[in-house]
């Protein structure tokens, strides 16, 4: 029997398009522990939204109107998550007709929020909530317009992923839970509001109508508002920009129709209809985020060389994994992040090469090693408990590229044709569903393991999935492009070699990258002198070479890099390249005053979850993620 059997499912619709058979995590009805929220009792199936957006008070205000399903005779109530919301009246449609209910706000967690129990009348088949977000909303960012590209205007984006969509509607906040929706968003004139739905690019007149016909989990609710402007990249796919930007974007990301080709032809057809790209202010505190036909992308990718664009190809990847196949909880994140990264590094080798996509596989796993070293063992395996725990603390390199060097075993032991197979036969299995990694277990067992009996054993798939850092039979990536880097580096470290000698006229981002990193801490400030006025690395506009350098040159002491790094920190909300900087200088105490000067000035156009991470490494005994 297939595992699926054994699952309830929801009565109406099979699963497919409520997610309630989704809910029941592992064979049995383990609950997400990120959620009041109870969908095997009742679940939304829609939700409509009205907010205006109100910059000057810095909060949407409106309506959410749910309509929820049954899924026990009994159930009486519907519980929704909430964090820091004004809810002003919550009504129920029963036989047509709204009526005030009875509904309560649950006391608040510090990491979950509010439960909203609302009563449900027999019958009732609607809900409505009328509400205010509050300006600290963790899942939003109203920006000033001097924190745009055109300084003129203001901009709002929201950021749901893991647990903040709660912080700007009211929902059942777990991937359990799948919903259509329509949304209507009013902005002051001369702004343009997107969603992750079926955006207008031609429509501008401050009442933006949305529609999404796919179900999805309420960690892809998106909305940005903003000077936008759009240009198409493809007949699916375009980039919305500030007008500033457009240009620029539009040609960094010039392959992103061609990156749509490639994974459909590899692993069955694009669910969403079309691909577009929003490019944020700096402040966005991700590289990218997956919101269903509207990827969010930080612009820090932008380097004027294309050479950062894999980060496209991750969030393009989600589209199949992630967005239709998605983690059940956020314990399982690797399902989402390791199966984009190993779809990412495919997608790299089919548009640029197997030489491309095996340097960034090399980059990725000297990462992870990293990582293991600085987490706690149980923290390094691919499925964690994350019950109890901020589920931002599981944001690490460890789904990422943990997760994708298993499947990249997977596809070694069984070959890629019978991988390949597999990997689309696997999205077309659990489309618009969750996963867990205990179903993940049984399915490959079932349509993998069973194609060629006594490649891969059971237990060491369990080993790859639950047990600490890495099994020792893992692959170990490597790179003959990285081979002269090695040999140029130790020449120059060992004074054989003058930095004008290195070959590094034709070398990538990413030769570049691996060139740096290899010094560990071994590059001392008179060598920074001797490379930076060679190469200019100071002033590198490539934000992921400028990141390693002034690692370097705060590890070094190199002062020539002070004002740079300040200006750094100041211009960019990145997480992933501004923690680790704020980290190397809290190491000494000179570098905690310097750390905190800057910070001083550069916290209050920080994101509020980059802010959290930074607060946390100030703190006595801090230490980032
Ligand atoms: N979905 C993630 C971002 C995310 C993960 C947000 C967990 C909140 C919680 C997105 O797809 C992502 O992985 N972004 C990466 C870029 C990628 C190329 C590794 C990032 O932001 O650095
Ligand atoms: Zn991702």
């Amino acid at each position: 029997m297939h595992w699926r059997e054994l699952l309830p499912l929801c009565a109406a619709c099979g699963g497919v398009a409520c997610g309630v058979v989704i809910a029941m995590n592992d064979a049995c009805a383990a609950t997400d522990p990120h959620s009041f929220s109870r969908p095997e009792e009742v679940a939304v199936t829609h939700l409509d939204l009205d907010l205006a957006a109100d910059f000057t008070a810095r909060r949407l205000a409106g309506e959410a109107v749910f309509r929820v399903q049954r899924h026990a005779a009994s159930a009486d109530r519907l519980i929704l998550d909430s964090r820091d919301l004004d809810i002003s009246a919550v009504e129920a449609r029963t036989g047509g007709a709204w009526q005030a209910v009875d509904w309560h706000l649950g006391e608040a967690d510090a990491v979950l929020g509010a439960p909203l129990e609302i009563a449900l009348p027999a019958g009732a088949d609607r809900v409505r909530v009328q509400y205010r977000t509050r300006p600290e909303a963790s899942g939003l960012q109203w920006l000033a317009p001097e924190q745009t590209a055109g300084k003129r205007q203001p901009f709002l984006f929201s950021q749901s992923q893991a647990i903040h969509a709660r912080s700007w509607v009211p929902l059942q906040d777990t991937p359990a839970v799948r919903f259509t929706f329509t949304a209507k968003i009013t902005t002051p004139a001369g702004l343009k509001a997107v969603m992750g739905a079926d955006n207008d690019a031609a429509d501008r007149d401050g009442d933006y109508h949305f529609t999404m016909r796919q179900p999805v989990p309420s960690y892809l609710l998106a909305l940005a508002i903003g000077d936008l402007a759009f240009k198409p990249l493809g007949p699916r796919t375009g980039v919305y920009a500030e007008p500033s930007m457009l240009d620029a974007a539009a040609a960094e990301f010039a392959a992103t129709e061609d990156m749509v080709k490639a994974i459909e032809q590899r692993f069955g057809p694009y669910a969403w209809e079309r691909y577009d790209l929003l490019i944020l202010p700096p402040s966005f505190p991700f590289g990218g985020m997956e919101n269903p036909r509207l990827s969010f992308i930080t612009p820090t990718v932008i380097a004027g060389d294309r050479s950062l664009v894999s980060l496209i190809a991750h969030e393009l990847a989600h589209s199949w994994s992630g967005n239709l196949v998605t983690n059940a909880t956020w314990g399982d994140l690797w399902l989402n992040e390791g199966f984009t990264t190993y779809l990412e590094r495919r997608i790299v080798e089919d548009l640029f090469g197997s030489r491309q996509a095996g340097m960034e596989a090399v980059l990725g796993y000297r990462d992870l090693l990293a990582e293991i070293d600085r987490k706690p063992a149980a923290d390094s395996a691919l499925s964690v408990d994350l019950a109890g725990r901020d589920p931002d603390d599981g944001f690490s390199d460890i789904p990422y590229e943990k997760g994708r060097l298993f499947l990249a075993w997977l596809e070694q032991c069984f070959g890629r044709e019978a991988f390949d197979r597999w990997l689309k036969g696997y999205f077309a299995r659990h489309r618009f569903q969750t996963i867990t990694s205990t179903a993940l277990l049984a399915e490959l067992e079932q349509y993998l393991l069973a194609t060629a009996p006594g490649t891969v054993t059971m237990g060491q798939l369990r080993e790859w999935i639950y047990g600490p850092g890495l099994p020792d039979f893992h692959p170990v990536p490597v790179s003959a492009a990285f081979e002269p880097i090695d040999t140029a580096r130790n020449e120059f470290i060992a004074g054989r070699r003058a930095a004008a000698d290195l070959p590094a006229a034709s070398w990538s981002t990413q030769e570049w990258l691996y060139f740096l990193d290899g010094f560990g801490d071994g590059l001392d400030a008179a060598r920074m002198a001797e490379l930076d006025r060679t190469f200019k690395l100071t002033a590198s506009g490539n934000s992921e070479i400028a990141h390693l350098w002034l690692k370097h040159a705060v590890r070094a002491g190199y002062p020539a890099a002070d004002r740079r790094l300040e200006q750094y920190l100041i211009g960019i909300g990145r997480r992933k390249l501004i923690v680790p900087l704020y980290e190397e200088l809290l190491k000494t105490a000179a570098g905690r005053e310097r750390a905190a000067a800057i910070y001083a000035k550069a916290r209050a156009g920080y994101h509020p979850v980059a802010q959290v991470t930074i607060d946390k490494l100030f703190q006595p005994g801090g230490e980032g993620e």
